[in-house]
């Protein structure tokens, strides 16, 4: 069939629809929702035989649902309605929620049922319950009324809330007056419900050191106590505050825009309220061996067992600023002199790595400086990886990866994948020629010609695919704690394995052959010198998307490549 996906963003959960229809020999198309007559001329110009919403903020024009089938995802069970239904599923604590595909019609969310799916929800922020727990169980959903629709059997359900398999309600938007935190008489669960429920979008919106800022993410402490609302320590940029019964980590704060003020954007607490509005606070840290046994809040965790170390870590939004590389070259370095043979790298749940941290090079004095430490610091952090030939590291993806952040991943020796993972293998939607090292990593894997059809298309790659191609070696099924364990088996299998010796003796014998035939030193020198071009040529794209992208600008229209 010809799908045509209408989206308010090509986000993560519209390109995994995209790579699993794709997969399954559907020819695709992506039209941005920015604004009717676009939608209009987009639906005209590729003539689909069904039309599939799922991620959409606004409402199809009726003209549109008139003439061609249109298929709605919402995050919800059947009979929930309102656009604020993951909000209220995680403020509530519902345990069980659902994903269901319905039919447009003129009242939203309100049409027949054409699939739902339920889900256990888990504790964790909304955006990362919606890359996972979410995303599978729509992507189920969406492949069952795809396959309905085709069929040309299936009726679907009028919404009717009369029958006993009808949960959902109609439930408002929920506005800062639901979220607001009353921090001396808020215990900490209330809080995290809160703080999680805003995550990543909007935000709680609260006051901090007499001005307004909504709060990003929420980690409980397991330690730290203090006057309830009173901030009790930093670490690595996250401020740690008191609550009625305990403490929260707050990882990310925005600004509260000021009337006629420039847009406001997320950052690290500690560089939104300012180091020396701090100096009052200490700075706690945490080992990565001691934060993995403890409830507490970490970017980077270590842990071994039956001889495999596991260096875990986890950035807001998959983005590694140049002080987060530099952490966790230092861990990598500690945790590669261990006496383990097996290392495994990567988050126990969502994001890999998405690369540099465009929003804290945008807050930077000089940009472009910023821009140039972040590079360097994540080519120290890839370089680790490529010369570690006494250990057999493997990246394990439990999330997506893009960009830079992928190309981290090839630097290992192999690449595990979980099976809903999407790879973003490219550069240039961001006017840059990337680094990482990979001219040397992603041809090694898929060879020249793929490679540069991957880095050309800028298309987003299933794990499918991603095996057919030679860029990821295993598949792991099932949700992130099924692919932990599953990854948790494979590299003790590999530790234990009598071939171990002959993979690492194999493993130093490539790369001093690679580097006799090219040292990495001048692979990453010829990268540097066309990242140095895109970021101080004024010609040059990178800035004014990378400020698009940090704004959250919508585009003009829809790229030409996703049209298709
Ligand atoms: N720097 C800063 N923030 C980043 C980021 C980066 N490199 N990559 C992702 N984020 C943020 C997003 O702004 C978003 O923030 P929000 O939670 O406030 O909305 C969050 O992380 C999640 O990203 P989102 O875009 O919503 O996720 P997605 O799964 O829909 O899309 C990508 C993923 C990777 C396609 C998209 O985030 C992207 O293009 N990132 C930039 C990749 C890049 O060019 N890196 C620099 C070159 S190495």
């Amino acid at each position: 069939m010809r799908v045509l996906l209408i989206a308010s963003a090509f986000n993560s959960l519209t390109q995994r629809v995209h790579v699993e229809l794709r997969e399954r020999g559907h020819t695709l198309g992506v039209e941005l929702a920015l604004g009717d007559e676009a939608v209009r001329a987009g639906v005209e110009r590729f003539r689909p035989d069904l039309i599939l919403a799922p991620m959409l903020t606004r409402a199809v024009p009726e003209d549109v649902w008139q003439r061609y089938p249109v298929l709605i995802v919402h995050p919800g069970p059947k009979g929930d309605r309102g656009p604020s239904s993951l909000d209220w599923a995680i403020q509530l604590g519902a345990a069980e929620w659902g994903v269901t595909v319905l039919q447009a019609v003129a009242e939203m969310d309100a049409g027949p049922v054409w699939a739902s799916v339920p889900f256990t929800v888990r504790a964790g922020g909304k955006s990362e319950v919606y890359r996972n727990e979410v995303a599978d169980a729509a992507v189920e959903a969406v492949l069952l009324a795809v396959e309905r629709f085709a069929g040309g059997w299936y009726g679907p359900e009028p919404l009717d809330y009369s029958q006993w398999d009808v949960t959902g309600q109609l439930r408002p938007y929920h506005a800062q007056e639901f979220r607001r935190i009353d921090w001396l008489a808020d215990d900490t669960a209330t809080v995290l419900r809160k703080l999680r429920a805003a995550d990543s979008q909007p935000g709680v919106l609260d006051t901090l050191l007499g001005r307004e800022y909504f709060l990003h993410g929420g980690c409980a402490e397991d330690e730290l106590r203090g006057s309830p609302g009173e901030l009790i320590a930093t670490r690595d940029g996250a401020v740690c505050r008191a609550t009625a019964d305990g403490a929260v980590w707050i990882p990310q704060l925005r600004p509260r825009r000021e009337a006629g003020g420039p847009p406001t954007f997320k950052l690290p607490a500690v560089d939104a309220l300012g180091a020396e509005a701090l100096t009052a606070v200490p700075e706690v840290p945490v080992t990565p061996s001691v934060a993995a046994r403890r409830d507490t809040w970490s970017e980077i965790r270590y842990r071994e067992e039956q001889g495999v170390g596991y260096l875990e870590f986890t950035f807001s939004g998959g983005a590694m600023s140049t002080a987060q590389c530099r952490r966790l070259l230092a861990a990598y370095r500690a945790a590669v002199v261990r006496p383990t043979s097996v290392l495994v790298l990567g988050a126990a749940r969502d994001f890999f790595s998405n690369g540099i941290h465009l929003n804290v090079i945008e807050a930077a004095g000089d940009p472009a400086a910023e821009s140039w430490a972040n590079i360097n610091a994540m080519d120290d952090l890839v370089e680790a990886i490529l010369t570690s030939t006494d250990k057999y590291v493997v990246a394990a993806l439990a999330g997506n990866a893009a960009a830079g952040g992928l190309m981290l991943s090839l630097a290992a020796d192999e690449v595990w994948c979980r099976a809903s993972a999407v790879l973003n293998p490219h550069y240039r939607l961001m006017g840059l020629y990337g680094s990482e090292y990979w001219t040397y990593t992603l041809p090694r894997r898929v060879g020249a010609d793929q490679a540069q059809r991957l880095t050309d298309a800028a298309l987003p790659v299933g794990a499918g695919e991603a095996l057919a191609l030679g860029l990821v070696d295993r598949i792991g099924d099932g949700d992130s704690t099924t692919f932990r364990t599953w990854v948790q088996q494979q590299a003790e299998l590999i530790a234990g394995s009598g071939e171990l010796a002959t993979k690492m003796a194999t493993k130093k014998q490539r790369r001093a052959d690679d580097e006799a035939v090219k040292p990495l030193a001048a692979y990453r020198a010829e990268e540097l010198a066309r990242m140095r071009h895109n970021f101080l040529d004024p010609g040059e794209s990178y800035h004014q998307l990378r400020r698009a992208f940090v704004h959250k600008s919508c585009p003009p229209e829809t790229p030409a490549h996703l049209r298709g």
